[in-house]
């Protein structure tokens, strides 16, 4: 069967992992997808040469991306340029003109999510947005599918890397908060406009996206408190260590007496607890479910493979419910019976 041809907008850091993933996993992946993925077309502000070996066709983002979501080759299209203009734009372009999207984009989603999956549902397209919460951990397939049964009573977590990278240089090396940030930006942590990690509005992105999907709620990205870390400063880590507490900056979502309660702000919490120990880049979810009790969730909150291993997650369901082949559609081992053979165990 010919591959899926697929569009890319944005060759970053998480484009870039994405390219690199969907090529040293090719075979893997085409066997769990039911087909193979190429990369007919992509725009991008700026790249890396060896980012674009294999990729059909390029341009530069502006007239080019609109190409892209306009190629009736392209069947999907990967948006990870970020932010919200001309993102929206590009996305709302795509769904109607019937492509699927897979996109890591926490600030569109959580602002301008009502209006692009109503427009997807309208063209009968799928939106995925696995890589926008917490890097590589699939914490929206655990809230959709694995908790689906449950009635989800709270979720409190680390979704922010860069801050939780801050936070535990400035307690475990005494460094310094603006030198800490600069390196987060250079490992590819950060956000473009990195007051949006500092200042919580990134984990307010996200917990909106969490809020929705377990209280079945609108998104609503202005009502959510949102505090950032950019006032800690050394002595207050100090001071916590010394009480037998972390800092930790946590977004937690919950069911109050006044409806759901959605908020991000830095929390002490005592050393001994699993939570507090999560460190650096690392981000954790944990989530109450009334049937299964506390379930967590810990993994790379942020960076180029671990955001594109949710990417490339996202690409392979939706390659999966496009295929004819209705066994297909639900993975039920990831091998060929005809592989057994030569399988050494
Ligand atoms: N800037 C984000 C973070 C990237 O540090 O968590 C991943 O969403």
């Amino acid at each position: 069967m010919e591959p899926v041809k697929v569009g890319l907008l944005g060759l970053g850091t998480v484009g870039g992992g994405t390219v690199s993933v969907l090529t040293r996993n090719a075979a893997e992946i085409a066997r769990r997808a039911g087909r193979g993925i190429e990369i007919a077309h992509a725009a991008a502000r700026e790249y890396k040469p060896e980012a674009i070996d294999g990729i059909g066709q390029i341009g530069q983002i502006g007239d080019d991306a609109f190409a892209v979501v306009e190629d009736p080759e392209i069947q999907i299209v990967i948006e990870l340029i970020g932010g919200y203009s001309p993102a929206r734009e590009l996305v709302l372009k795509a769904i109607e003109n019937g492509k699927h999207v897979v996109t890591a984009n926490k600030a569109l989603i959580a602002k301008h999510g009502n209006e692009i999956f109503a427009a997807a549902q309208k063209h009968g397209v799928t939106v995925g947005f696995e890589a926008a919460v917490a890097g590589g951990i699939p914490i929206i397939k655990a809230l959709r599918e694995g908790l689906a049964a449950n009635h989800i009573e709270w979720i409190a977590g680390i979704i922010n890397g860069t801050g939780n990278f801050i936070l535990t240089e400035m307690r475990d090396k005494g460094r310094d908060f603006a030198d800490v940030l600069a390196e987060a930006q250079a490992l590819g942590y950060a956000e473009a406009d990195p007051t949006f990690d500092v200042e919580g509005i990134d984990a307010a992105h996200k917990l909106t996206i969490l809020g929705s999907l377990a209280f079945g709620i609108p998104l609503q990205f202005d009502r959510c408190f949102t505090e950032g870390i950019s006032k800690i400063d050394a002595q207050d880590v100090a001071y916590a260590t010394e009480l037998g507490y972390r800092i930790k900056h946590l977004g937690i979502a919950r069911r109050s007496a006044g409806g759901i309660e959605l908020r991000v702000h830095p929390t002490l919490i005592p050393e001994r607890r699993l939570i507090a120990n999560v460190d650096g880049v690392m981000n954790a979810v944990l989530v109450k479910g009334d049937a299964v009790g506390p379930t967590l969730y810990y993994g790379a909150g942020a960076g180029s493979l671990p955001t594109a291993s949710a990417v490339v997650a996202d690409l392979v369901d939706v390659v999966r419910a496009l295929t004819t082949d209705p066994t297909n559609r639900v993975p039920h081992l990831a091998f060929q019976p005809d592989e057994l053979a030569d399988t050494p165990v």
